[in-house]
């Protein structure tokens, strides 16, 4: 395995096994980390509307010298853009501030935004009507959620033309979210692991320390191989340049299935997943 090795998605679009984080990166930062990234190997990089530093990713991509067929690149519909007129201008301003033709994943970020709360399946249902009408026109190769339980996915399914390919969840070893992670995988949609690090709260578990150690590894590598040999997709983020370079190698071990349980019993240590019918944005 290897950094540019894929999984492919139901509707047979390929994508890296590993993506580069860019959540809280501003503008410059989201510049200068994925051409780092991109140097390092990585072909796959997470933004969003929300993060506001979709033009500092595009420019990381123009000067990369990459060919844009070689990078895959997702984003996501902000929570205050629900609706199909909004999704679709969304969907034109996330490809302007890229500065691509094409998004290859689009993301639907949470399914009940506080602004959309009294009709959250209608918003989701006319967000995807406008998001399919991108990938017919070649604007966007495949579409997924994010921070979607079941009952949310069941609602999409209700009116969805084109099915979900993939969901971006919080997945690492403090909350593993078991019944989100077996919907997916009964319904062929890939597990996107976010804060695979728990956004830095991982380095805190003092168990960790001594199983990397054994490895010979850092915590970072010891829990992102972790994710890998659970199936799941991380999204790593770092705005240093050694350790987007440490993040990625990861595939020269092997954790054994003892370690593996016992990383998986680390269950509260370091944060768990916001309930997304409770957020307050
Ligand atoms: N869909 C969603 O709702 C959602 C929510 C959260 C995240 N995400 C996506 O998932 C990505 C990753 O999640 P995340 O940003 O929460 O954080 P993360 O990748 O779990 O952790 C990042 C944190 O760990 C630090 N770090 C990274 N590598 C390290 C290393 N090798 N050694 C020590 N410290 C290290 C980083 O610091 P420095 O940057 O200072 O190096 C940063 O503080 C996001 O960037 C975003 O693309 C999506």
């Amino acid at each position: 395995m290897s950094l540019t090795d894929t999984y492919k998605l139901k509707n047979g679009v390929e994508i890296p096994v590993v993506g580069f984080g860019t959540w809280q990166s501003s503008e410059e930062d989201a510049e200068q980390s994925v051409l780092w990234a991109l140097d390092a190997g990585y072909r796959h990089i997470d933004t969003a509307a929300a993060y506001r530093n979709e033009a500092g990713v595009g420019r990381a991509l123009k000067k990369s010298g990459l060919k844009r067929e070689e990078i895959f690149v997702t984003t996501k519909l902000s929570n205050k853009e629900h609706g199909y007129e909004e999704a679709k201008q969304a969907i034109e301003d996330s490809l302007s501030k890229l500065d691509c033709e094409y998004i290859d994943l689009y993301l639907i970020h949470w399914p009940n935004p506080i602004k959309y709360r009294d009709n959250w399946k209608e918003a989701n249902a006319e967000s995807w009507r406008a998001m399919e009408e991108a990938v017919e026109a070649g604007k966007i190769r495949a579409l997924g959620v994010s921070n979607f339980h079941g009952h949310h996915l069941d609602a999409l399914a209700e009116t969805a033309k084109i099915e979900p390919t993939l969901n971006q969840i919080l997945l690492n070893p403090s909350d593993m979210q078991p019944e989100v992670v077996q919907y997916n995988k009964d319904h062929g949609i890939v597990s996107e692991a976010y804060s695979p690090l728990g956004t830095g709260k991982i380095f805190e578990v003092e168990e960790l320390k001594e199983l990397a150690a054994k490895y010979d590894k850092s915590i970072a590598q010891l829990v992102l191989r972790w994710s890998l040999q659970h199936g799941f997709l991380p999204l790593p983020k770092s705005v240093h340049e050694e350790r987007v370079r440490e993040n990625a190698d990861i595939f020269d071990f092997e954790i054994s299935e003892e370690d593996m349980k016992q990383i998986d019993a680390l269950k509260g240590r370091a944060g768990e997943a916001a309930d997304p019918d409770q957020t307050q944005f």
